[in-house]
């Protein structure tokens, strides 16, 4: 048999790191459990009544989705259960989340997640995803753990990666050591490699913004805008706008095929509405890992911001190398 599971995978690849004790191996065992937990939870979302609205409002102002929480619950579950992290920061919790594990307090790392991407997209059978990534605790392993563990540059990140519930179910991550993708065989209930070393091509025909908030970007968006619709058959345009509203979704896709992924400041979202910690720096690690770029619009790299808060926004412009180039030019202009 040639396949090779998530398991045996992140067991073959702790020999790239010679020091490693194996901690976060486990971690993203125990990170590939909670997503095979949630995988089943949205695929019987319509049967068991746990699509639609929590009630509550999140730190965001955001309504807050029923499968919202079963995410949050099931990774802090996981992680807790584990023992390598000393605490996670959620797109869901206004804190960070201390663990209370029995070894949660020597856990040498923290997890930052956004455990529903795309939560607009659950009630209508529309792809949705997890964001997840990994840092290596500031303080010591045994203190008492602070926000300043979590808020960390990307440039610091051990591993980031995201999974995807769309048609199958995918894991893909990465350490720093290229961009690995799984699907789930729901017959074994195994994550299995299916898209080993991913490269995002250098340039694609495809672009993702939210189109209809067009009138309020910049001028040099919307020149952009303009440009991608005019004919060129050399370089292949027209492009073809795809949009999804799932993060996850749109970047997957972008990764596998090519394209830009813009979401800049708008009236509504001054700053953008993508949040840093929890959707920004992860995507821009596997960007980079995969031979994309990832920036703020204005050639600066997502991964170079230094987080002030656990909730901030930033604009961002992501994928193929020389499609991202492009956008910045014009926006420059
Ligand atoms: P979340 O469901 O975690 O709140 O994230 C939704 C995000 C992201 O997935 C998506 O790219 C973006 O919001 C869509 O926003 P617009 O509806 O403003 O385009
Ligand atoms: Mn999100
Ligand atoms: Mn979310």
């Amino acid at each position: 048999m040639s396949i090779t599971t998530l398991g045996q995978f992140i067991i073959e690849k702790q020999k790239d790191f010679p020091f490693a004790k194996g901690e976060l191996s486990r971690l993203l065992r125990d990170i590939g459990i909670a997503a095979k937990i949630i995988s089943r939870e949205v695929n019987k979302a319509g049967l068991t009544q746990i699509l639609g609205d929590h009630g509550s409002v999140n730190v965001q102002g955001e309504d807050v989705k029923k499968l919202d929480i079963i995410g949050n619950e099931t990774f802090i579950w996981a992680l807790t259960k584990g023992g390598e992290v000393c605490a996670m920061a959620s797109e869901e919790n206004d804190e960070i989340i201390p663990l209370d594990g029995v070894y949660s307090k020597s856990g040498k790392y923290v997890v930052c997640i956004d455990p529903l991407d795309g939560s607009s997209n659950i009630d209508v059978n529309v792809s949705i995803g997890t964001i997840f990534s990994i840092y290596r605790r500031i303080s010591e392993p045994g203190t008492d753990v602070t926000e300043k563990d979590v808020l960390q540059a990307g440039n610091r990140l051990v591993a980031s990666g995201y999974v995807v519930y769309g048609t199958s179910t995918m894991l893909v991550y990465s350490t720093g050591k290229g961009v690995n993708g799984f699907t789930l065989d729901p017959s074994i209930g195994e994550f299995c490699l299916s898209h080993p070393d991913i490269k995002t091509p250098k340039t694609g025909k495809i672009y993702s913004t939210n189109e209809g908030n067009a009138g309020e970007y910049s001028e040099g968006l919307k020149n952009y805008l303009a440009w991608v619709k005019e004919t060129n058959k050399e370089e292949g345009r027209p492009y073809s706008a795809r949009y999804i509203g799932s993060m996850v979704a749109d970047f997957h896709r972008n990764l596998l095929k090519g394209g830009v992924f813009i979401y800049p400041p708008t009236a509504k979202a001054p700053n953008g509405k993508l949040r840093l910690m929890f959707e920004c720096i992860p995507m821009a690690f596997l960007t980079e890992q995969a031979g994309g770029k990832a920036t703020l619009g204005n050639g600066f790299r997502v991964l170079d911001v230094e987080p002030e808060k656990l909730h901030q926004r930033v604009p961002i412009v992501m994928g193929s190398s020389e499609m991202v180039d492009k956008v910045e030019e014009f926006m420059k202009a």
